[in-house]
C-alpha cells in the first residue's frame, strides 16, 4: 500500500472523520439515520454509492484520529477499494499516518495463503504538500521502524533465535550504515559475562551480544545508550514456566526488537545524536547443561548472584550488558527496555509501560515524549526498603526478591545495583512486559507485538 500527498481527491472513495454533533448536519443525515450511524468513535459508515467512508471520532485531538484512521483503514482493506484519501493537516498528520501504517499492520509470515487486498493507494490530500512534506516523511519512519520491531518480535523462536537475531542486526547495520560489533560465546567469556553466559547454557544456540552504533555526519548533540533485553525465548529454564504463561514468550525478545527499530528510526531521520544499541541475545531453555536455583553466578561488574529463580532471566542478561555498554560509551542518557517483569502488568496494567530510575527530571522528560507519541508511561517508585528484599545471605545480591510484593520494583533495583555511580542521574528502566504484546486489538494494535518504544524513543530523541 502506497502513500502518497496530493493536492486533489482523485480516489475511488474519500473518507471523511465526523463527530456526533456533524451527524446532524451532514448532507446525508437522513440515509446516516437510517443507517443508526451516531458517529461514535471509531465506528465506520459505508456510503458505497457515494463512495464516501465515515468514521466517527469524539474530536479531532491526535489520540481519536489515529484510532478512527485506524478502524478506516481496517474498513477499507475488507473492502474492494483500490484506492482512498484522507484530507490532511499539519496537527493530525502524525495520527493518520501512524494511523494507517500501524492500524492496517498484518503479520503474515506463517500463513500459507495471505490475505488479499484490493487497497493499493492512500492518497492524503493537503493545500501544501511542500510545507507538510517534512512532517510526513518523519511519521513514516517512524511508523515503519516501529512495524519493523514488530515482525521481529512476532518471528517464531525457530526463526529467530540468537544467532539469526545477530544475522538481523549485521544485515540492518549494513542497510543503514551502522557500525556493528557482535560477540559469541567466545568473546563473552572474555569478557567476563558469567551472568549472561549462565542463562543461554542450555540452549542449543550460542548468546550474542550485540553492537550497533549510529554517528551523524555533523557532531552529535547528545550520545545515547540504548540495551534491549533480547530472550528469543524465555521458558522459564528450571524454574520452568506452567504451560500457559509460556505461550507468547518469543515476545520476550521485544526490549531487543524496540531498540533495533529505535536506531533504524533515528538512523534514517539523520538526527544529530549518536545512538548506540546493545543487545543481549539468549534463549533460556532447560537440560542437564541448564543454570540453577542456587548457582552462584559472577557477574561481568565482579558482583556475584544468588540464582533463587531462573525464570527471572532477563536481569541477569541485562546486568552484564549494561556493564559492558557502560564501559564501551560514556553517554549522556542510558535506557534500558525489558520485558521483565508481570508485576509490571499487576501495577499498571497491560497497556501501560513501567518507568523506573533515579532522576525525577528525567522520568518527567520521558513522560512528556510517551504522551506526545500516543504511548502509555507511568512511574513506578524506588526506594529503599524495597531495596533490602534483595539481599543475599551467600552472595552480594540476590536475582529475587525475598516478598512477593513489588516485583517490577525490585526487578528495576536490581539492575540499578550494576549501574555506575557517575550514570545514576542518566539512565531509565523500561518495563514494556505488558505493552510490547498483545492477544487482542486494542489502539492502533493488532494481534502481535505493538513495537512499544520506538514511538516514544523516537520522539523523545527527535526534541534534544
Ligand atoms: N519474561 C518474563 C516476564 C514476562 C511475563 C514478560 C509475562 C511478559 C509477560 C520474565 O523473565 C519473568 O519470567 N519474570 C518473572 C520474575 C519472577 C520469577 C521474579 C515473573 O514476572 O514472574
Ligand atoms: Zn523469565
Ligand atoms: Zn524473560
Amino acid at each position: 500500500m502506497k502513500i502518497e500527498l496530493v493536492t486533489q481527491i482523485k480516489s475511488d472513495v474519500h473518507v471523511e472523520f465526523m463527530t456526533k454533533k456533524d451527524v446532524a448536519k451532514h448532507q446525508f443525515k437522513k440515509i446516516l439515520n437510517k443507517a443508526n450511524f451516531e458517529a461514535a468513535q471509531d465506528s465506520v459508515c459505508f456510503l458505497y454509492d457515494q463512495d464516501l467512508l465515515l468514521v466517527g471520532t469524539e474530536d479531532q485531538s491526535p489520540e481519536n484520529i489515529r484510532t478512527a484512521t485506524a478502524s478506516a483503514i481496517k474498513t477499507l482493506k475488507a473492502s474492494n477499494v483500490k484506492s482512498a484519501s484522507f484530507n490532511v493537516e499539519k496537527e493530525c498528520m502524525k495520527a493518520i499516518v501512524e494511523g494507517l501504517i500501524l492500524g492496517g499492520y498484518e503479520f503474515n509470515r506463517y500463513k500459507s495463503e495471505p490475505k488479499k487486498t484490493a487497497l493499493k493507494r492512500v492518497d492524503l490530500v493537503c493545500k501544501d504538500i511542500k510545507a507538510l512534506m517534512k512532517d510526513f516523511e518523519e511519521a513514516v519512519i517512524i511508523a515503519e521502524a516501529t512495524c519493523f520491531t514488530r515482525d521481529i518480535v512476532n518471528t517464531i523462536p525457530e526463526d529467530i533465535h540468537p544467532e539469526t537475531l545477530a544475522e538481523l542486526a549485521r544485515n540492518l547495520a549494513k542497510e543503514n550504515t551502522l557500525e556493528c560489533t557482535i560477540l559469541g560465546e567466545k568473546a563473552l567469556k572474555k569478557e567476563k559475562c558469567g551472568a549472561m553466559l549462565a542463562v543461554g547454557r542450555a540452549s542449543r544456540h550460542e548468546s550474542q551480544l550485540i553492537h550497533l552504533a549510529y554517528k551523524p555526519k555533523k557532531k552529535a548533540k547528545k550520545v545515547i545508550t540504548l540495551v534491549g533485553k533480547g530472550l528469543t525465548y524465555d521458558s522459564g529454564g528450571l524454574s520452568l514456566k506452567p504451560g500457559t504463561s509460556m505461550v507468547t514468550m518469543k515476545m520476550d525478545k521485544a526490549g531487543a526488537c524496540a531498540v533495533l527499530g529505535i536506531i533504524k528510526a533515528i538512523s534514517e531521520l539523520k538526527l544529530d545524536v549518536e545512538v548506540h544499541a546493545f543487545v543481549g541475545a539468549v534463549e533460556n531453555m532447560i537440560g542437564g547443561d541448564a543454570y540453577k536455583p542456587d548457582d552462584v553466578l559472577v557477574s561481568r561488574s565482579g558482583k556475584t548472584i544468588e540464582v533463587r529463580n531462573t525464570d527471572a532471566e532477563g536481569r541477569l542478561v541485562l546486568v552484564d550488558v549494561l556493564d559492558y555498554a557502560q564501559e564501551k560509551v560514556k553517554a549522556d542518557y542510558i535506557f534500558d527496555f525489558a520485558t521483565l517483569t508481570g508485576a509490571c502488568m499487576v501495577a499498571l496494567g497491560q497497556y501501560t509501560t513501567g518507568v523506573m530510575g533515579n532522576s525525577h527530571e528525567l522520568k518527567h522528560k520521558l513522560y512528556e515524549a510517551a504522551n506526545n507519541s500516543g504511548e502509555l508511561i507511568g512511574t513506578l517508585p524506588f526506594n529503599k526498603h524495597l531495596k533490602k528484599q534483595l539481599k543475599s545471605e551467600i552472595a552480594d545480591i540476590c536475582n529475587i526478591s525475598n516478598k512477593p510484593y513489588g516485583g517490577a520494583i525490585t526487578a528495576g533495583l536490581f539492575l540499578d545495583n550494576f549501574i555506575k555511580e557517575e550514570n545514576k542521574e542518566k539512565w531509565l528502566h523500561f518495563d514494556i512486559a505488558g505493552s510490547a504484546y498483545t492477544e487482542s486489538p486494542w489502539d492502533v494494535h493488532t494481534y502481535g507485538g505493538t513495537g512499544a518504544g520506538v514511538r516514544m524513543m523516537s520522539e523523545f530523541i527527535k526534541s534534544l
